[in-house]
């Protein structure tokens, strides 16, 4: 997946450069590049292959300047090689992009009309050329790059420098993230916060369509018709290295640890977390009139779908039927043109997945992408996306994207709550404080890892793990059984509580530990009398409940883990961090490969 950088106003601007696009190496590439601006002239080095290649070409060639973007590419268009790699450049103009142009074909075909030769086989190469076309034509920087993406189809996040004008970079973004961070005397941009978090953790995400302008003191956002609009700064919590491991032993550790602040710059996306009102992104005016929805995913990403589609039932009112990805296709549906199909993937290229959304756009279905990664084929091949905003999981156990997926649908349902008028403002408010408040309560709970610790001492030699929950807290029981069958290759199953009388219990002989995910909702009273059964056979319980459910169940032989009371609708997000934890202590235990 490709990587943007930019930076203006800093005399070290090519080895900053370099510093951001090393960060940038997690997502993946073939070649790299970089372009300054110096004495009004545009200077580029490009390379094949590793960053290491592009700083040993820049030794032997120094660039100079204090205006500059960079990019790692990841071929889509072209082949990886030096002159597909990024910048493009064409009269005047230097460009980094990423996302895919899909009229290119046909842009290029007029541009070469034009007599506008091109040097690669990019998608890319068109805006460079076009922005320059409008260039030509005495159009300010700002009126040609809003005038070539006016003809420009497809998703991108763009930087761009122009020969000539010193203290000036224009950025631009539509289906691609891109954020610009804000310093001293100095601005950024960059296609993601990890690219940026050294730099400065004052970040302006851009909306989309958003044009911005900047130069070393200040920047200016337009919309696609050029006209002004504000667009606030936020601080972003995230750790400044954030895809080292940064004093944990495991990414999977790190990852599960950065969820308050994780959750916390994702919930901005969609809540104004100062004035608790919704944000309702442009996708979800277009949806909100549907009346079903089918949700297909895997494995994690399937555990988080069956939690949205409670939400989306009870909140607002929308039938919802969630398949796991590679089951979905042995299915008729019959309705497809009227309903919503969501596909929610933290990778955005799960086969099954992808599969399914294919077959919704062939069939003329609306279609929604919730995924992590905003460039990923799921992402551009939905008409919708929705982004999740978890950065990058390295840990193989998905653990931040779980719940960052749960709070996007969270606040999907209340978008669609809101159209459909299922509840009043008042009701909306409290939700979205609910949300709001997730990342603290999982901040408290982290804080009592040495528990967590201590239930994977007790499990780490069983044979047979069995999970069990009712409503929402039944995909974290099957959740929590899948995190503890991958990284520590114990047997486990997940559950509703209410089904284990019908077979299962047959399993549970003594000392088989069974963890109850039962937060002090309306179906406590049914899961406790769950729990008597399984007692009744010798289980060795784990209720992981709250003050109030936890007063309930008055039996000394059982473990019981108190979290803090919260409102049902964020208990699921919270009540994964247990589970979490205590897979990956049962893995480190077992000394099993926990990333
Ligand atoms: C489990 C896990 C997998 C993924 C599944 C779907 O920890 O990571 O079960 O959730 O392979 O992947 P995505 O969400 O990328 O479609």
């Amino acid at each position: 997946m490709c990587g943007i950088i930019g930076v203006i106003g800093h005399n070290k601007v090519s080895s900053l450069l370099i510093e951001g696009l090393k960060r940038l190496e997690y997502r993946g590439y073939d070649s790299a590049g970089i372009a300054t601006l110096l004495n009004g002239k545009i200077d580029r080095r490009r390379s094949l292959g590793k960053i290491e290649n592009l700083k040993r070409l820049l030794k032997k060639s120094p660039i100079k300047g204090n205006v500059g973007i960079g990019h790692t590419r990841w071929a889509t268009h072209g082949i990886p090689s030096k002159t597909n790699a990024h910048p493009h450049s064409s009269g005047d103009v230097a460009v980094v992009h990423n996302g895919i142009i899909e009229n290119y074909d046909e842009l290029r075909k007029k541009l070469e009309k034009k007599k506008f030769i091109f040097e690669s086989d990019t998608d890319t190469e068109v805006i460079a050329h076009l922005i320059s076309y409008y260039l030509k034509k005495n159009l300010s920087p700002l009126k040609a790059t809003i005038t070539a993406l006016k003809k420009v189809e497809g998703a991108f996040a763009l930087g761009i420098i122009f020969s000539g004008i010193n203290n000036y970079l224009i950025c631009a973004k539509r289906g691609s993230p891109l954020a610009i961070g804000k310093g001293k005397n100095c601005n950024y941009i960059g296609s993601d916060s990890i690219a940026l978090a050294p730099l400065t953790q004052k970040l302006c995400y851009l909306n989309e369509g958003d044009i911005a302008e900047i130069t070393s003191k200040d920047f200016r956002v337009y919309n696609q018709n050029g006209k002004r609009v504000k667009r606030s700064i936020t601080t972003t919590s995230l750790a400044k290295n954030k895809i080292k491991m940064g004093g944990y032993n495991h990414f999977m550790e790190k990852e599960i640890f950065e969820q308050p602040a994780v959750i916390g710059d994702a919930l901005k996306y969609f809540i104004d977390t100062k004035k608790k009102k919704l944000l309702i992104p442009s996708f979800a005016k277009k949806i909100k009139k549907i009346k079903e929805i089918y949700i297909a995913a895997c494995g994690t990403s399937y555990h988080a779908s069956l939690i949205g589609k409670y939400w989306l039932e009870k909140y607002a009112n929308i039938k919802t039927e969630v398949d796991i990805a590679s089951e979905f296709r042995y299915r008729n549906i019959i309705n497809i043109k009227n309903s919503l199909g969501i596909f929610l993937s933290q990778s955005g290229e799960t086969a099954d997945t992808l599969a399914v959304l294919r077959y919704f756009n062939q069939q003329k279905g609306k279609t929604l992408g919730i995924i992590n990664s905003a460039e990923s084929s799921i992402a551009r091949e939905s008409n919708n996306v929705m982004e999740t905003h978890a950065g990058p999981e390295i840990g193989v156990a998905s653990t931040k994207a779980f719940t960052t997926q749960l709070v996007a649908l969270g606040a999907l349902t209340l978008f669609m709550a809101n159209f459909n008028k299922t509840m009043g403002r008042n009701e909306i408010n409290k939700l979205s404080n609910a949300l709001v408040e997730a990342p603290g309560q999982i901040s408290k709970i982290l804080k009592m890892d040495n528990i967590f610790h201590k239930i994977a001492t007790n499990i780490k030699n069983a044979k047979n793990v069995l999970y069990i929950g009712r409503g929402t807290n039944y995909p974290v029981a099957l959740e929590g059984a899948l995190k503890l069958k991958e990284i520590s290759y114990i047997h486990a199953e997940g559950y509703p509580a209410g089904e284990i009388k019908h077979g299962p219990i047959a399993l549970v002989e003594k000392g088989v530990p069974v963890i109850v995910i039962a937060p002090s909702d309306q179906l406590i009273d049914k899961t406790i009398s769950n729990v008597e059964e399984l007692l009744s056979r010798g289980a060795k319980i784990i209720f992981i409940s709250d003050k109030k459910g936890i007063k309930k169940i008055n039996n000394k032989k059982i473990t019981t883990i108190c979290l803090p009371e919260s409102h049902e609708i964020i208990s699921p997000i919270l009540y994964s961090i247990p589970v979490q934890l205590i897979a990956y202590h049962t893995a480190v235990l077992k000394g099993t490969d926990v990333d």
